[in-house]
């Protein structure tokens, strides 16, 4: 019979860490700043193969960079998602580059809470209308969160839904800089 003592010495595999919360704000330090790029690279360069080697454009130089942080005992961790926003032209925002990492995807709702600061963010700024390109494959997480295609387009070769979101479920933020939290899901 196994033994039931709470100092029995367990030998068994050791779980893998999984973040208990995460908190999604804007990029504010340079560290948070550092960790999107690279995540980006990972996810755009390396996975997905869409570019080679560096993702970066001139949208950078003017965007406003989110980012998903895991937390460590209360501390923050780790950049573990991103995506970022700009606005070409007064009222339209646009939305790029969202990526979570992949042992943080489905664990979070990181995609939803990023998107939910992306577009909240912008609506706090005079906002008028959201778009994306989203990757075909994406385009039903996009629709469960009150967005609508407009047009199918093929951007780097692969098939994507130029979208626009639904202004009235994004209320504003104005906090950004603070942000808020995502809890993890618990395993059952
Ligand atoms: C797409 C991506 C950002 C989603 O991030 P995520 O943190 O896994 O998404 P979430 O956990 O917030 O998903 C929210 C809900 O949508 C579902 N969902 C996630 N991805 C989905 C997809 N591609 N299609 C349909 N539903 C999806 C989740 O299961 C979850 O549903 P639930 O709340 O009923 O369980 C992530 O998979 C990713 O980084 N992929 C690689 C890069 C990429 O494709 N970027 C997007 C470019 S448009």
């Amino acid at each position: 019979m196994q033994d039931q003592t709470p100092n029995a010495l367990y030998d068994g595999p050791v779980p893998a860490f999984t973040a208990g919360a995460y908190r999604i704000k804007h990029a504010t330090e340079a560290w948070e700043r550092a960790g999107a790029a690279a995540l980006r690279r990972q996810v755009f360069c390396a996975e997905q193969g869409l570019f080679d080697g560096d993702d970066r454009d001139a949208v950078d130089a003017h965007a406003l960079t989110i980012v998903a942080l895991s937390d460590l005992c209360g501390m923050p961790d780790a950049v573990v998602g991103t995506v970022r926003i700009h606005q070409p032209e007064p009222g339209l925002w646009i939305g790029s580059r969202l990526a979570v990492a992949p042992a943080h995807r489905r664990a979070g709702s990181l995609g939803a809470s990023l998107i939910r600061m992306a577009v909240c963010t912008a609506a706090g700024r005079g906002c008028l209308r959201f778009h994306a390109h989203v990757q075909a494959r994406n385009a039903l997480l996009f629709r469960r969160l009150h967005w609508r295609t407009l047009e199918e387009v093929t951007l780097h070769g692969h098939p994507h839904h130029h979208m626009q979101a639904d202004l009235a479920h994004y209320p504003p933020i104005h906090d950004g800089d603070r942000g808020f939290l995502a809890l993890a899901r618990r395993a059952a």
